[in-house]
């Protein structure tokens, strides 16, 4: 069987991986997959936009099934245009892909299905947001209010206001200066929740749903969650703040009402739904809703999964999830990422990467190493009058450059494997976080 994966980050790393540990034979392909996916996967040139040149691909190459990793292609609307031509492809629709491409369909969405999430309000014009936060009692919580973009905008478009001044900047920035371009147009001000974050993602097929294990991402810079936002520093699973009972509260009253809310209005939801979930002192409310596998904690998901990747995606596909029980490796897993110098700001690429051997054998057993921005170095160089052609080695290539995972028999096993790996690993400006993991490590004291 063919498959095929789009993207080129950890997660489709972790895809790929875990595809090329099925049972079922299969020949995998990734379009347009990075230096270490290449070793696992035959790499297509095509980028994960080009929605033509994919389909003309899978059509070409009769591809069984295609695995969409990022959200860009599932709100340009890939899964449907497979669909067209009769190619079994894992993902919502272009309209469901909505639900993480537009911040103000996902908020009506909870709405309409009373879902529990943050107070919002929506503005299409910069002076009504700002007559807005200029109100004396604009939430009952007050400042600090969150304004959102309402497109994608590569997970910049939220920003935490502390006052009156920061958010008016946030607006001005967003829908007068347009930094985000037309995602900016359109703008959500919601009221700011407290609490602990946790990712719950679920497979669905349209009517029923299997929960894949929790999991907890590490969204800012530095260590004590200081600095910047980033696409991911490190994650973990299961996340210890998402108990059985409360694990089953956020099925019953978030991920049913809007799985089968939809149905009812004629929407299937099929592919990974991803709560982002915000557990406050009244309980889990959702902070988002993504409509694929998360990163980075798809790296620290799929390999506890013992159940095949490939039989859940065709249990998608075919409404068959009723039919699919998971089965989990009752371990901790822990993903560390080393990133670029400058990562999330400017960064410069192309240094050497070395020790990807050596953290594999610090971290054995059950260590892996996801590539997400890298490359394979193309030495060659003279030596005299004989052509010298040196091994060819990984180079970085992209902010995030790598993700560490390892498996413990519980977190504080996992966290202290992954850190003697990651601690082999050298490249010019790496910075990672030492502190992966401490909420759950401060839960088991
Ligand atoms: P989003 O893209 O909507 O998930 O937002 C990205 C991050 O911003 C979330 O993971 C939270 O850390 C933070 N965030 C978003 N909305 C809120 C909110 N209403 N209250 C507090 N933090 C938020
Ligand atoms: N880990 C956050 C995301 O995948 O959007």
């Amino acid at each position: 069987m063919k498959i095929l994966v789009i993207g080129s980050g950890g997660r489709e790393h972790a895809i790929v991986r875990k595809l090329k540990n099925s049972p079922q034979p299969c020949e995998i392909y990734c379009a347009p997959a990075n230096g270490g996916i290449s070793q696992d996967a035959k790499a297509v040139d095509i980028k994960a936009d080009d929605i033509k040149g994919l389909l003309d691909f899978a059509v070409k190459e009769k591809i069984s099934l295609t695995i969409v990793g990022p959200e860009v292609p599932l709100a340009l609307g890939i899964v449907d245009k497979f669909m067209r031509k009769g190619l079994n492809i894992f993902g919502p629709t272009k309209e469901l892909a909505m639900l993480e491409a537009s911040k103000v369909y996902a908020k009506q969405a909870m709405q309409r299905f009373k879902i529990p999430t943050a107070a919002f309000e929506v503005f299409d014009s910069p002076d009504e947001a700002i007559d807005f936060i200029n109100r004396p009692l604009l939430f009952t919580s007050g400042f600090p209010v969150v304004v959102k973009a309402d497109g994608l905008a590569s997970g910049k478009g939220v920003v935490i206001c502390k006052d009156k001044h920061e958010a008016k900047k946030a607006i001005e920035e967003m829908m007068v200066k347009k930094i985000f371009g037309k995602a900016g147009e359109r703008i959500v001000i919601e009221e700011c929740l407290e609490g602990e974050e946790a990712s719950i993602l679920v497979v669905s097929d349209g009517i029923n749903v299997v929960g894949l294990a929790s999991a907890q991402d590490h969204k800012r810079v530095f260590d004590h969650d200081k600095g910047l936002n980033t696409g991911g520093m490190g994650a973990y699973s299961p996340a210890p703040v998402v108990t059985d009972e409360l694990y089953k509260i956020i099925i019953d009253r978030v991920i049913k009402p809007l799985i089968s809310g939809l149905a009812a209005e004629g929407k299937f939801y099929k592919g990974v739904l991803y709560a982002g979930i915000m557990v406050t002192k009244d309980g889990p409310k959702v902070l988002e809703f993504n409509v694929r596998f998360g990163d980075p904690e798809t790296q620290v998901i799929l390999p506890r999964l013992k159940t095949d990747l490939i039989d859940l995606c065709f249990a998608s596909i075919e409404d068959k999830i009723d039919e699919i029980k998971l089965e989990w490796e009752n371990k901790s897993a822990v993903s560390v990422v080393l990133a670029s110098g400058g990562y999330p700001g400017d960064y410069k690429k192309g240094f050497e990467i070395s020790g990807l051997e050596d953290a594999l054998r610090a971290g054995s057993p059950d260590t892996h190493i996801f590539h997400a921005g890298t490359k394979m170095s193309q030495v060659t160089s003279d030596v005299g009058a004989d052509l010298c052609v040196r091994p060819r080695t990984y180079i970085t290539d992209g902010g995030r450059v790598l993700n560490v995972v390892s498996l413990g028999n519980n977190i504080k096993e996992a966290i202290s494997k992954v850190y003697k790996a990651a601690g082999k690993i050298k490249f010019e400006g790496m910075h990672y976080r030492k502190d992966i993991g401490h909420r759950a490590l401060g839960r088991c004291r």
